[in-house]
């Protein structure tokens, strides 16, 4: 099967030099890549801005913000069968981004934010995807109701809920733990062990969906 995967941060410009980004290190979307890959599947990684080599074996696009992860995202999606979308997306972006450096002139100053594009939002209902489509969920608090929200909302047949509060796991780590949250409120725990691990056993879950559901989509 032909597997698209998003991996990593985004980059909202505010001016040459500054930006606005959050803490993912792209470790948990590569090893999914490579889980994918290791499993005799077609990989199209789709990563922003991380300090990872580009794993072998895969069609691997360069992104940086979330507009541009939204249109390489769009480019690419029909032509899969399974879509997970492990990125963490920056859900605001500047809305000027300056042409020079800005000086430190005020003493206070104010950034007005605009949402970026839903892209996991915009899988089922904008791009028309009839796919399999794996949200994550990474959230500090209500970690499966937020989790079970994000499925029935986005469409999703599987949303990963990831508590980002612990300590040693989610964001920046080589572990991760993990709850599935699947429809009709099934939940199951793959529990803490490095990224690696985790995500072949996330694969399995992912193509057993697939597998199971014939929804005539492309291979
Ligand atoms: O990269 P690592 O350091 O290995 O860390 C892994 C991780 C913690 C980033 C990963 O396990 C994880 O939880 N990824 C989701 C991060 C996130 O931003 O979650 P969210 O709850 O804000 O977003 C929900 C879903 O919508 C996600 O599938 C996200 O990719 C998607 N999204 C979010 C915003 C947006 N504008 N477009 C999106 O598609």
């Amino acid at each position: 099967m032909h597997i698209l995967i998003t991996a990593g941060p985004t980059r909202e410009p505010l001016d040459p030099v500054r930006y606005l980004t959050n803490r993912s290190s792209g470790k948990m979307g590569y090893a999914l890549a490579e889980a994918a890959r290791d499993a005799g599947h077609q990989v199209t990684l789709i990563s922003g801005p991380v300090h990872l080599s580009a794993p072998e074996g895969m069609e691997v696009i360069r992104v940086d913000s979330a507009r541009q992860m939204f249109l390489a995202v769009q480019n690419h999606i029909t032509k899969v069968a399974i879509a997970i979308f492990s990125a963490a997306v920056a859900d605001y972006r500047p809305v000027m981004q300056a042409d020079q450096k800005i000086k430190k002139n005020a003493a206070s100053l104010t950034l007005q934010l605009e949402r970026t594009e839903d892209i996991l939002g915009s899988a089922r209902s904008v791009f028309g995807f009839k796919g399999t489509l794996v949200g994550f969920a990474a959230e500090t608090e209500n970690l499966i109701a937020n989790a079970q929200d994000k499925l029935s909302r986005k469409g999703c047949d599987l949303v990963v809920a990831n508590d980002v509060s612990q300590a040693g796991i989610g964001f920046d780590s080589s572990e991760n733990a993990v709850t599935l949250c699947f429809p009709g409120a099934k939940t199951v725990n793959l529990p803490q062990q490095s990224k690696m691990l985790l995500a072949r056993d996330l694969m399995h879950h992912i193509i057993r969906i697939a597998s199971d559901t014939d929804t005539g989509r492309a291979d």
